[in-house]
């Protein structure tokens, strides 16, 4: 279908702002289309296609790889077209400045209208993520440093401790919820050593940071909306006691680098420093459960593959980019284009949004043999992009990688039992991706 050039089927222009929120959704009176048969569609109000996305995935890479959506944004699912929106330097990451709004009504453009405004006061800066150079460059690197792989190494014997004690206690009980238990505890408790963060509120940080992340899903309406507002100033006024502190108060940990950090002169914002810290709060522990626990639910799917890890340290250090590859923690990013771009003979207009599918990209066959099976030695599975790619790549991909890597490596380990002990449940989310519930035995 990408042969032909594309129109909406309301014969309106391509793709500009999107529309898709859920009170918009209600009003039009939206249902999961019959996504099975006939003209595939990205649909993400559909449960079939947030429980298991992958078949929808390969439809649209198949038969319609450019796909204009009737929500109002250009969706990517090869491999090729979402690696070079994703590098190429005439594409913004800047959705406020840059996304051409349609209809000002919706949840989304609402939000960005706040932003904006609170941007214009000074009272909030945008985070690294939402910046394009220069100003992305010159934040990326007053931040990058902490970041290096070399960086990261040094907290390997931290985070196999941390891992040991949750282990520990679980070998106690004879039993886990693999989510409660390890995979949500260890990235969020590193990230707070990281951060020199006190961690007696995790329980109120940890459902903050669930709400703020549902302001990503494509879905999200005016309530999610303005949940995510509240919890990002409940975050916001936290941190900011924290950070009043810490400048007083300085110590060996991340937070007080950035507070001391310059580079030329240059130094880092109080707005720039809270929302790099917010970002890097919520990114350090949000995305890493989702791969410890995806990560480990794919591999008790394949059992032979999860034996041969076991028993292969050799595996250790490359094992993880598949499991990135073949489920990733997140599933989509979008970017704007700042002038016409085409692929192949579809033409999306500058100002349009581009949604990059990443957990598509990833398991396009053009990129990765046989891509719906976990393949542990799969010789190319470290070009996934489930960390994005170009300027934006994920700052903290070494970081999540050791993580995940110790846990899982730590855990079939211990326990070479390791089954299932009743269904796993979904997190209702499509951008970021992960296992609610996974509850094992030995
Ligand atoms: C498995 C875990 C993780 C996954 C799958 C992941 C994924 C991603 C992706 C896809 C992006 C780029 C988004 C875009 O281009 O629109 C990104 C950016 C970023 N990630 Fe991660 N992330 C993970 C863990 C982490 C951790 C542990 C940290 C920090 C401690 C972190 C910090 C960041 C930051 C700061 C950026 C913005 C980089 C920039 O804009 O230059 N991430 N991540």
């Amino acid at each position: 279908m990408s042969g032909e050039p594309q129109a909406r089927p309301d014969g309106r222009a391509t793709a500009r702002e999107p529309d898709v929120d859920g009170e918009r959704a209600q009003r039009a009176g939206a249902q999961p289309p019959e996504s099975t048969v006939g003209v595939p569609i990205f649909n993400p109000f559909d449960p079939a296609f947030r429980a298991d996305p992958y078949p929808f995935y390969a439809q649209l890479r198949e038969q319609d790889p450019v796909h204009v959506s009737p929500f109002g944004f250009t969706v990517l699912t090869r491999y090729e077209d979402v690696s070079r929106t994703l590098r190429g330097a005439e594409f913004s990451r800047d959705v406020e400045a840059n996304a051409v709004v349609q209809d000002a009504d919706t949840a989304r453009a609402l939000r960005r209208e706040t932003l904006r405004r609170r941007y214009e006061a000074g009272e909030a800066a945008k985070s690294i993520l939402g910046l394009d150079p220069p100003d992305h460059t010159r934040l990326r690197r007053l931040v990058s440093l902490a970041f290096t792989p070399s960086a990261i190494e040094r907290l390997r014997p931290r985070v196999q401790q941390l891992v040991d004690d949750c282990l520990d206690r679980a070998a106690d009980r004879g039993s886990t919820e693999l989510v409660d238990d390890l995979a949500f505890p260890v990235p969020f408790q590193v990230i707070s050593d990281l951060l020199g963060m006190p961690t007696e509120r995790s329980d109120e940080i940890r459902d903050w940071s669930q709400t703020l992340t549902g302001a990503l899903e494509p879905t999200a309406d005016h309530a999610t909306m303005e949940a995510a507002e509240l919890a990002s100033q409940q975050l916001g006024a936290y941190l900011r006691e924290v950070i009043d502190d810490r400048r007083e108060h300085l110590g060996d940990d991340l937070l007080s680098q950035l507070l001391l950090v310059e580079d030329d002169g240059d130094r880092l914002l109080p707005a720039e420093l809270m929302s790099f810290v917010v970002l890097l709060y919520v990114a350090g522990h949000e995305t890493t459960v989702n791969l410890i626990g995806n990560g480990t639910l794919a591999l008790l799917r394949h059992p032979d593959e999860l034996a041969r890890w076991r028993d292969d340290p050799s595996l250790d250090a490359s094992a993880v980019d598949e499991l990135l590859r073949y489920d990733g923690p997140v599933q989509q990013t979008v970017r704007i284009p700042m002038q016409e771009v085409r692929y192949g003979d579809v033409t999306v207009p500058a100002g349009s949004t581009v949604m990059t599918v990443l957990g598509a990209a990833s398991h396009d066959p053009a990129m990765f043999d046989d891509p719906e099976t976990l393949h542990l030695d799969r010789p190319n599975a470290n070009r996934h992009l489930g960390f994005a790619a170009g300027i934006h790549y994920c700052l903290g991909a070494s970081l999540a990688k050791l993580e995940a890597t110790v846990a899982i490596t730590t855990l079939i380990r211990r326990f070479p039992g390791l089954e299932l002990a009743g269904e796993p449940s979904w997190r209702d989310r499509l951008t970021i991706r992960g296992v609610g519930h996974l509850p094992l035995s030995w």
